[in-house]
């Protein structure tokens, strides 16, 4: 059977075309149907919604919102490309390639046809074929990646420092030194990769007890880089010690009632 993308697009109210209806629903007649829903500001969209989207099986998710700098909430679609980026780096590490994810700017008065960009993006979904989410059991592996990326996600220190991206690339830092935005880039993809590890660990951890060795095999890395994660964790309560197997500590997470 051919394959035919699920599609979710988040539009602002401002920049929907008149085709879609008040509700963000109806379709444009002639172009493939992807489900679009309608917010008030582009900037509303967080980056956990659409990793949940994705989480739920769509194909591909597209993010439409005013030009900038004509938001109606003044900052709504910087904080989207924030979002954007973040979502960019994030979800790779679920085993999506980051296309799957697009950001439009849009207005209704534009000569170039909104189904037309509905079309080019559709086709790119398309030619990645089905999410590999799709069908996945609850417990699968895969769909522990996108939670973790989802925790990550939520990090509200994360969000500060991508949140400063462009005052650090702009400005200088207290000793009055200028950052490169490469410099910064390698430095959010190592803390997100970081990130997505422990809370990785966090997650298996939840179901049972491991031990550093269980970790590392089931992940697929070095027992000294599971072990400097947990040290990381257990200083921030991530994790606590369960129990001791002869001279093997195992690891459980720390979960706030
Ligand atoms: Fe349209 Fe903010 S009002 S992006």
């Amino acid at each position: 059977m051919m394959f035919k993308p699920k599609i979710i697009g988040f539009v602002c109210n401002w920049s929907q075309p008149t085709t879609l209806n008040s509700a963000g629903t109806g379709r444009i007649w002639g172009y493939p149907r992807i489900r679009f829903v309608r917010v008030m500001c582009i900037g509303r969209i967080d980056p956990v919604a659409v990793l949940e989207t994705f989480a739920k099986g769509a194909d591909g998710v597209l993010l439409i919102g005013c030009h900038p700098p004509d938001c109606h909430y003044v900052e709504g679609n910087l904080q989207t490309e924030y979002t954007v980026e973040i979502l960019k780096k994030l979800i790779p590490l679920a085993g999506l390639e980051p296309e799957r994810v697009k950001l439009l700017w849009y207005s209704p008065s534009e000569k170039q046809s909104f189904g037309q960009h509905v079309k080019d993006f559709y086709e790119q979904v398309k030619n990645f074929g089905p999410s590999p989410l799709r069908n996945e059991q609850p417990q699968s592996k895969l769909m522990l990646n996108i939670l973790a990326t989802k925790n990550v996600a939520s990090d509200f220190r994360l969000r500060v420092l991508l949140g400063r991206e462009k005052e650090l690339t702009e400005g200088v830092n207290v000793y009055g030194e200028h950052i490169p935005k490469e410099e910064l880039d390698a430095t959010f993809d190592d803390i997100i990769r970081e990130e997505f590890v422990r809370h990785m660990f966090y997650l298996l951890t939840k179901t049972k007890p491991f031990s550093v060795k269980e970790l590392a095999e089931t992940v697929g890395m070095k027992p000294a880089a599971v072990l400097r994660q947990i040290v990381n964790m257990r200083r921030r309560n991530m994790i606590i010690l369960d129990h001791v197997e002869g001279t093997t500590p195992f690891y459980k997470a720390l979960e706030v009632k």
